[in-house]
């Protein structure tokens, strides 16, 4: 007898994908990654400001000194009203975007920015006109470096630091805005603080960045409970979440035991680490036992993990890429490493793999352990390099990323009819940008940008995904 297909591992036709009516279909940016203008406006400098100019982040990686500085130029209005006409008529109805913390406090605490307030309202007016609701994340990776130099997460006082700042923003644009983020993927900024996020650490032993790690993502979570209380004491009219990156872990090699007992450890670190922090107030005691080890000293108070299990977000936003592969690696500081993000500069037949049946696997699981959250796809997306990017004739034929998307459009919608809580999916990304210590060399946009002259081109998935767009049923 034939085997039935893994679920959501199917490629559909474009034509047979519909979601319900009011669903968000939209495409998803950063404040550093495409706004450019970094010192525009009263603006302070964020870590990201001081990494890419002071420090060579980009350097390190890819021998190029690349910096956000112009990025896409997206802060400016002519550019962005642009933009928002492309998005217009790909037909999204919801397009995320972040807030960068050091236009609004440029100094981190203290005074506020009444330009930098005045750029976002604009932004949100103009979407609005467009028939595009703003999704907005409060945090991007981009902390504003004066506090970076207090220590940043690893101090505690963050925690009220960002629960200020998080104030101030809902206080101003808690009206207009209905979906909020608090926090966008804290495992990357707190264990690949070490590679991705912050070059200089990379050079600090394990001992000492691991040593780190708990504390981090602890002031992390209480921030964001924190500010989730303050979102609900305001009684305001939208929702607010946070958006983690979830990889459902396998074994790198099914046949190697040590692979497969590497693999619970893994998934504890990627996943219920946060999982379990957010929904049921604790932390998961594998992944807490393997960290302590750096750091025994850690003892997360009871009246923080209350707190912890006192705040639920509204929704999780989910960033999804690929599954993590997980190898036994005895040298590495937690005994096993993983591979499956979608940021490698790609060989021909694309990076991580494309396993949209992991998507659906992810939703079925927050289903049956973690209550059937509401959900939103905040990042879905991919770079396959040269293969897909090349412009021949004025066109970019991204073949494979055309497939992700239908593949991964595919599975969402399987896992809706499985009963899953999704109310949206945001491709990451709208166009190409700054992908941090890969400077502009990885590309995940539907538009390609030309970095010398900044034109836009949309690629194939954009069309594709218009297609899409302009067959969903319209609310009245
Ligand atoms: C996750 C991050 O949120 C985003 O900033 C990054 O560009 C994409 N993944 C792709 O790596």
């Amino acid at each position: 007898m034939a085997q039935a297909p893994v679920a959501g591992s199917q490629v559909p036709a474009a034509s047979s994908i519909r979601f319900p009516k009011g669903f968000l279909l939209g495409t998803s940016t950063a404040a550093y990654q495409v706004e450019g203008a970094y010192q525009a406006d009263g603006k302070g400098e964020s870590k990201w400001d001081f990494l890419a100019n002071k420090v060579g982040a980009t350097q390190f990686v890819i021998g190029k000194k690349e910096t956000g500085n112009v990025a896409d130029n997206m802060y400016d209005r002519t550019q962005y009203l642009k933009d928002i006409a492309l998005m217009k008529e790909m037909g999204v109805n919801a397009y995320r975007f972040s807030i960068a913390w050091s236009r609004i406090i440029p100094q981190g605490t203290g005074a506020v920015n009444a330009k930098g307030l005045a750029h976002y309202d604009q932004l949100i007016t103009d979407l609005k006109a467009a028939g595009i609701e703003p999704v907005v994340t409060l945090y991007h990776f981009d902390m504003p470096q004066p506090l970076m130099e207090k220590g940043g997460w690893n101090n505690p006082e963050s925690v009220q630091w960002y629960a200020a700042y998080a104030e101030v923003i809902f206080k101003h644009y808690g009206q207009k805005v209905k979906k909020f983020i608090t926090f966008n993927e804290p495992y990357i900024e707190h264990f690949l603080a070490d590679y991705m996020m912050n070059v200089e650490q990379s050079k600090a032993p394990a001992n000492v960045r691991y040593a780190a790690a708990m504390p981090k993502a602890h002031n992390m979570l209480l921030a964001n409970a924190k500010a989730t209380a303050v979102y609900h004491r305001l009684k305001l009219p939208g929702m607010v979440g946070i958006t983690l990156n979830l990889s459902p872990c396998m074994p790198f090699d099914a046949n190697n035991p040590a692979d497969v007992r590497a693999t619970p450890l893994q998934d504890e670190l990627l996943n219920t680490l946060f999982l379990d922090a957010i929904y049921k107030g604790r932390y998961p005691k594998r992944a807490l036992d393997s960290l302590q080890k750096y750091n025994p000293a850690f003892r997360p108070a009871p009246a923080d993990m209350a707190l912890l299990a006192a705040q639920k977000p509204d929704f999780l936003g989910i960033n999804f890429y690929a599954p993590a592969q997980v190898k036994a690696d005895p040298t590495a500081p937690m005994g096993c490493t993983w591979i499956g993000n979608n940021t490698d500069p790609a060989p021909a037949s694309g990076n991580g793999p494309n396993r949209p049946d992991q998507l659906y696997a992810l939703l079925m699981r927050l289903k049956t352990e973690y209550g059937n959250p509401t959900t939103m796809i905040t990042e879905n997306g991919a770079a396959y390099g040269d293969v897909d990017e090349a412009v021949v004739n004025g066109k970019i034929n991204d073949t494979h990323r055309c497939q992700y998307l239908l593949g991964h459009l595919g599975a969402l919608q399987q896992a809706l009819a499985d009963g899953a809580k999704t109310i949206g999916y945001m491709h990451w990304s709208l166009l190409d940008n700054f992908e941090w210590v890969f400077g502009y060399s990885v590309k995940f946009g539907l538009i390609g940008v030309d970095r010398t002259t900044l034109a836009r081109t949309p690629k194939q998935s954009y069309y594709l995904y218009q297609s899409i767009l302009k067959q969903q049923p319209k609310l009245p």
